[in-house]
């Protein structure tokens, strides 16, 4: 029977990338009824809206969603009666209204993409309700602006419980909280609190902590000491970019992004995807999510076939995407991942 899944498509590069995954999933033998909705700049483009609450209630109802980058409309910040403010970002509205509060992103090492260190294998989890990602900054008067970094017992408790049950289940042994509680005491000293209060309950896990900086440059110098990581908002956007710097770059990279209910897998990197010229996205950053998808729809056969053909033609390199320093379009790249399934 076919898997009924929630395709979002915000345009740009996504359209190719929809394309490439649809093609390798029919040929790895998955079959899906994907209900596509259009979202972000190219839903307003068309004249609807960028974020309908039709598209919400359908990955509620399906509680599962293949979703690509959506993009912003133009412009920056916006007046207000108060000054200016900067906008409201659709990808975060998006996560916000299906109540997502877990972003997984696995880094691990690519067959094929060249990277300076072998037997990389860590769960980068991020926090994605709260931190300086949940208030839209502020002028207060000219010359000053303001953010807010907000951190509450309630969002993080349920965050450290998901990270240590998914650690358990994955068969990890240790979690790295990641803060920066020597000098954010009150916000980031909750945050730690918080983990040692739940780690308490797991003791089969190694409950360690870090701080940020320092996290840094273990990850440059000896990322394979970590299995999993569990960080707020901000510092988890900037590792997971870090991260995937260590495997390969973007094309290595995957979001799974958990609420009650609902897992949304998301292609999130590759800034300036709405600028490459069709037929030329690298379809990576949706392919691996997918393939993550079709792990939890119980199609393990068909995700791990799909992984080795990626790597088979990464490794052979003789069709690569521009990005990857090749000249292959999308369709070029897909056929060949396809020629090897
Ligand atoms: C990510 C992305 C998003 C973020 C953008 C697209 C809003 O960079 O998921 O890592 O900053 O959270
Ligand atoms: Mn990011």
């Amino acid at each position: 029977m076919a898997h009924r899944v929630v395709f979002v498509q915000g345009g740009g590069a996504g359209f190719d990338q929809e394309a490439a995954v649809r093609r390798v999933l029919t040929a790895a033998g998955v079959a899906i009824d994907y209900d596509v909705h259009c979202a972000g700049r190219t839903a307003l483009d068309q004249g609807k809206d960028a974020l309908p609450g039709t598209l919400f209630e359908a990955v509620r109802a399906a509680g599962v969603a293949l979703k690509t980058k959506l993009l912003q409309p133009q412009g920056t910040v916006t007046p207000t009666a108060h000054g200016p403010k900067s906008p409201a970002n659709y990808n975060l509205d998006f996560r916000r209204r299906l109540g997502l509060f877990a972003s997984v992103r696995p880094v691990h090492n690519v067959a094929g993409l060249p990277s300076r260190f072998t037997g990389v294998n860590f769960l980068l989890v991020r926090e994605i309700t709260e931190d300086l990602y949940a208030s839209s900054e502020h002028e207060i008067v000219p010359g000053v602006v303001q953010s807010f970094k907000i951190v509450t017992e309630a969002a993080c408790l349920r965050f450290f419980r998901f990270t240590f049950e998914l650690a358990r289940k994955q068969g990890r042994k240790s979690i790295h909280c990641i803060h920066k509680a020597n000098i954010l005491k009150l916000a980031d000293g909750l945050y730690l609190e918080c983990f040692r209060k739940v780690a308490k309950d797991f003791p089969d896990i190694a409950a360690k902590d870090l701080i940020v900086d320092n996290t840094c440059m273990q990850l440059v110098s000896k990322p394979q000491q970590f299995e999993v990581m569990a960080a707020g908002n901000l510092y988890g956007d900037l590792l997971s970019d870090l991260g995937a710097g260590l495997v390969g770059g973007t094309s290595a990279t995957a979001a799974v992004n958990h609420g009650d209910g609902v897992k949304v897998y998301e292609s999130v990197y590759g800034a300036g995807y709405e600028t490459i010229s069709p037929d030329h996205a690298n379809p990576l950053p949706l392919i691996f999510p997918a393939v993550e998808m079709l792990k939890d729809l119980g199609e393990t056969a068909a995700a791990t076939r799909i992984v080795k053909a990626v790597e088979a033609v990464l490794t052979e390199g003789k069709v690569r995407p521009a990005d990857l320093g090749g000249s292959a379009g999308t369709a070029e790249f897909t056929e060949a991942v396809v020629g090897k399934l």
